[in-house]
């Protein structure tokens, strides 16, 4: 089985995916990545699609609303990626508003054009993350389905779940059953995969993939033991000095790529970034709640290296 690390805005930037590649995923996503704001210009936008050496196979996610937008998009992924996917399932309000994420999980019709449109300005294999449809009373999986593959995407990752039920709720694991057995394109599962158990009900359904948010957040070596390859368990301070160690040398990158715009100094990037990660992996580890509390409060990496110490 492969498995994938899924894009989560805010967390997946390369210095995580490079923790997860060396956790065993076997291909990660970057976080979604707007096409209006690449269409713009934006710094901040293009800075998503940096990646940097020890990461494996990846693909860059987009949203986007507007052929021309989404095309545009499409054609400034660097050749670095292996993959284009088209968001179509992001419930967040700014998202939708602007009618693009879940909000073409209610518009096949609108899904296909988009996914034409970005396929016509691309070498690259593009795909498709969607969901079950909006609610449960409308099941548009199969629709969903028929578009990308119409439009010649070359997969599909289906969260498991309706627009309705945001992040929480049961998977529809027979309706993913359903899909796969449907679809001529491989097709990756998502939702709630945490252990072996609920990845093998996920693999039961006849995915040719399955996809891992959140749980890679407090574990982002849950590939390797998905696959069976129990690795000796990091100390989450060991874990946090080498995450840490990553985003620093991503910054760098970042300041050295982008000379004219504004990268945060080591201290806030690094703090800002590890921020919402620290406390996921202490998580259930005596002294967890106290370190909380003092993790709303850094400001600098030397607290951050003061906490890790302390805590160690
Ligand atoms: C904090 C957070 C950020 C997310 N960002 C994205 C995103 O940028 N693009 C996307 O397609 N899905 C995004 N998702 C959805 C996840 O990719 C995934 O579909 C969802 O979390 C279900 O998988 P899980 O149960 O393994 O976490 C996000 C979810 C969370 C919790």
């Amino acid at each position: 089985m492969r498995y994938v690390l899924a894009p989560l805005a805010g967390f997946t930037d390369a210095a995580f995916r490079r923790l997860c590649f060396e956790g065993g995923a076997d291909f990660a996503y970057t976080e979604m990545v707007s096409a209006a704001g690449l269409a713009h210009g934006s710094s901040p936008t293009r800075q998503l699609m940096e990646t940097m050496p020890g990461e494996g196979a990846l693909g860059c996610q987009i949203f986007g609303a507007n052929e021309s937008d989404v095309a545009y998009a499409a054609g400034a992924v660097p050749d670095r990626f292996s993959e284009i996917n088209l968001n179509a399932g992001c419930p967040v309000r700014k998202v939708v508003k602007e009618g693009a994420g879940a909000r073409l999980a209610e518009d096949p019709e609108k899904v296909y054009r988009l996914l034409r449109a970005m396929k016509g300005s691309t070498r690259l294999p593009v795909t498709l993350k969607t969901r079950l449809g909006p609610r449960p009373d409308r099941n548009l999986s199969l629709e969903l389905l028929d578009a990308a593959e119409r439009a010649g995407a070359a997969g599909v990752v289906f969260h498991a779940r309706f627009t309705s039920q945001m992040h929480g709720g049961a998977t529809h694991l027979d309706l993913l059953a359903e899909i796969a057995a449907r679809a001529k394109v491989p097709v990756t599962g998502n939702g709630s995969v945490v252990d072996a158990k609920s990845a093998a009900a996920m693999a039961a359904a006849g995915v040719d993939a399955i996809m891992v948010g959140r749980a890679a957040l407090a574990d982002p070596f849950i590939f390797a033991r998905l696959k069976g390859n129990e690795q000796p368990a990091e100390s989450p301070a060991a874990l946090c000095a080498r995450h840490l160690g990553y985003l620093l040398d991503f910054r760098d990158r970042l300041a050295a790529a982008y000379p004219r715009d504004h990268v945060p100094p080591p201290d806030s990037f690094a703090a800002v970034k590890m921020h919402t990660h620290l406390f996921r992996y202490f998580n259930g580890r005596p002294g967890a709640a106290k370190l909380r509390a003092r993790l709303n409060s850094v400001r600098t990496l030397a607290e951050i290296y003061d906490i890790i110490h302390a805590y160690v």
